[in-house]
């Protein structure tokens, strides 16, 4: 399996990476911190060396410590990223990207992760209250300074803010979220991405898990579960994705693999696709997207993929997030 090059940077990462939200146990029921920790290894294990945390995964930064208590003797040997301007308060999430907060959740995030570096470090969304040139001032300095190898920035919406924050900083990675029925960045942010040879990583490449083919279609849903408030997980947007991943089940089968390996190898071929970020709480979770590096997908699993997608039709991207 080949690396893949991080934008024009000196980092090469597998196009399968570990996304590292689930384990902080916010959202994500049943998790336990030994089964965290036991993904985290298991994926390393399965071949994947780029791992996706932020300050913001868990209250208090439960994600960050978790990498950096079983990576730490691979350290070298991993690329981790990890991202600022987001935290919590009183259990609810605050924009905060001024540069004086950036310097000061960066130090914290090396004290989590035990390392004197972070090799990908992204501003996680642009804050309302701070111009986006300020934000990028300030992670312009960590690159300058050496502390980080790369930038990155996610959820830009618009082309417009990647270029005021390519002005001042040079980005490495967007991260956008992206499946392959929510793929409204083919549109605009893909190919201002590929013309500037910026990596995409996506982010929900399973959908919240959904594409993984493994919800039932009369699952009863944990209370705590916060999937269900979203409107593709109800009513005629739920049947309708279930019929799709009927489709999908009988080309996986053609393929010898899994509904969720299927969606992944789809994704990571898609032109401008970098990397695809697979949560996981599970050890078999991981080790199952982690097989979809090595899938080839023919051009008739491709033609059957592209039928049973327009049969769908793509799913308004505001019924998901
Ligand atoms: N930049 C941002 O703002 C942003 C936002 C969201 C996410 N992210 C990043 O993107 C990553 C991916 O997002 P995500 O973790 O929310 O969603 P995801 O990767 O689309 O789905 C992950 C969930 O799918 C289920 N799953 C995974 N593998 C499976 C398998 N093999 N079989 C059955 N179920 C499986 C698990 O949930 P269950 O077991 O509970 O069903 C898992 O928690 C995050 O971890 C994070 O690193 C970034």
């Amino acid at each position: 399996m080949q690396l893949r090059r991080l934008g024009q940077s000196d980092l090469w990462i597998t196009p399968v990476a570990m996304g590292c939200w689930p384990i902080a146990g916010i959202t994500s029921v049943d998790v336990t911190e030994a089964e965290s920790l036991a993904t985290l290894r298991a994926a390393f294990d399965a071949g994947i060396n780029f791992f996706d945390t932020a300050y913001a995964y868990g209250f208090e930064g439960e994600s960050e410590r978790m990498i950096g208590r079983v990576l730490a003797d691979q350290r070298e040997d991993v690329i981790i990223a990890s991202k600022c301007g987001i935290h919590w308060e009183q259990g609810k999430q605050v924009k905060d990207a001024r540069p004086d907060t950036i310097r000061r959740e960066f130090e914290e995030s090396l004290r989590r992760l035990g390392t004197d570096y972070i090799d990908l470090y992204y501003l996680h969304a642009p804050d309302p209250q701070t111009p986006i040139s300020d934000s990028a001032g300030a992670l312009r300095e960590l690159l300058e300074a050496g502390s980080v190898r790369a930038v990155g920035v996610s959820n830009f919406h618009q082309v417009e803010w990647m270029d005021e924050f390519q002005a001042v900083c040079p980005i490495t990675a967007s991260q956008p979220h992206y499946n392959i029925l929510q793929r409204d960045i083919e549109a605009d942010r893909l190919p201002w991405c590929r013309a500037h040879e910026v990596s995409v990583v996506v982010y929900w490449p399973l959908m919240k898990g959904f594409l993984a083919g493994k919800l039932p279609r009369n699952h009863q849903w944990d209370p705590k579960d916060g999937r269900q408030k979203y409107p593709v997980f109800q009513g005629e947007q739920w049947e309708r994705t279930h019929d799709f991943l009927d489709r999908l089940k009988v080309l996986a089968a053609q393929v010898s693999c899994s509904v969720a390996q299927l969606v992944i190898a789809w994704t990571i071929r898609q032109p401008g696709i970098t990397a695809a970020l697979c949560g996981a709480k599970r050890p078999a979770q991981i080790q199952e997207t982690a097989e979809a590096m090595h899938i080839v997908l023919d051009e008739n699993v491709m033609q059957g993929i592209a039928e049973a997608i327009a049969a769908r039709g793509e799913v308004d991207n505001r019924s998901a997030v």
